[in-house]
């Protein structure tokens, strides 16, 4: 018996094969590759992934700042997430089954996922990923406008920011990877504990405010889960306010 087959047959004895997706040979330990590992979101769903039995890669630019992953047993891949040859080399001769993106843009510029996506899914797509889980922004492109009258425009740069937003969905949607993409809104300081109450929804009328570690918990039970395949959630949360604090 091949290792192959051995692993379906040991899987479907145990019950795992429920998981979901279909290559077996990643469902164990899948191995995922995390964007913005090192923010705040990026750190807690690193831990999230770990505590699930996943092996984790995360890319770094060489000035951030790893302390927050210090002593986690992960490994990191140096690079831009801008510079097409950095994301090719991270994904090139690597086995990654799910790519986690938890990147925070740096404010002012209005076509980074323009400018990333293109060359990080040709990266992900000749490795052979299977799910693209996006963390992006209630009101990405053609959804801001459920939320017309909120006063929005007094934000600035925030439809050029929520235009850039809706073409990261949309090329991820047309990459041919399966995909899911949580659309966050108001994130409460990054102490803040889970509530454990916030889950996801179809519906993108939705917008509440949640907790980092909610979200890091979210995106774990969608690794490579069927129910996740090809979905785009906003996340509801009613058990909390509207935060004075928090981005
Ligand atoms: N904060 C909010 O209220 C809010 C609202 C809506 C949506 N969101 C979304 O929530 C998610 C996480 O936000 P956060 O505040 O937790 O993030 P964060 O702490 O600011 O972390 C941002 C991460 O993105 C990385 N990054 C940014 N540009 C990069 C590049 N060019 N190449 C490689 N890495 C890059 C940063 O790397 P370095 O360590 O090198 O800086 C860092 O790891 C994001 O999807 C964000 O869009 C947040």
């Amino acid at each position: 018996m091949t290792r192959r087959w051995l692993a379906i047959f040991l899987l479907g004895l145990c019950g795992c094969a429920a998981a979901g997706f279909s290559d077996a040979a990643g469902r164990s330990h899948p191995r995922v590759l995390v964007l913005g590992g090192t923010g705040q979101l990026g750190g807690l769903v690193v831990r999230e992934l770990l505590a699930s039995g996943a092996r984790v890669v995360v890319l770094v630019r060489p000035s951030s700042d790893r302390s927050t992953l210090a002593g986690l047993t992960v490994d990191f891949v140096t690079g831009d997430l801008l510079v097409a040859d950095d994301v090719a080399r991270a994904l090139r001769g690597r086995r990654v089954d799910v790519v986690v993106s938890a990147v925070r843009v740096d404010d002012g510029d209005f076509h980074f996922y323009a400018k990333m996506m293109p060359p990080l899914l040709k990266a992900a797509r000749a490795a052979g990923v299977q799910q693209f889980i996006h963390h992006g922004a209630v009101g990405a492109g053609d959804n801001v406008k459920k939320f017309s009258g909120l006063g929005w425009e007094r934000v600035p740069g925030i439809f050029e920011r929520l235009k850039d937003q809706g073409e990261g969905e949309r090329l991820l949607r047309e990459s041919g990877i399966h995909y899911t993409i949580i659309r966050n809104a108001r994130l409460y300081p990054v102490e803040q504990p889970p509530t454990g109450v916030a889950r996801l929804t179809e519906d993108d009328t939705v917008l509440t405010p949640m907790t980092r570690a909610d979200l890091a918990r979210l995106t774990r039970e969608c690794l490579l889960a069927d129910a996740c395949r090809d979905k785009t959630y906003h996340v509801r949360d009613d058990s909390l306010a509207w935060p004075a604090t928090g981005r």
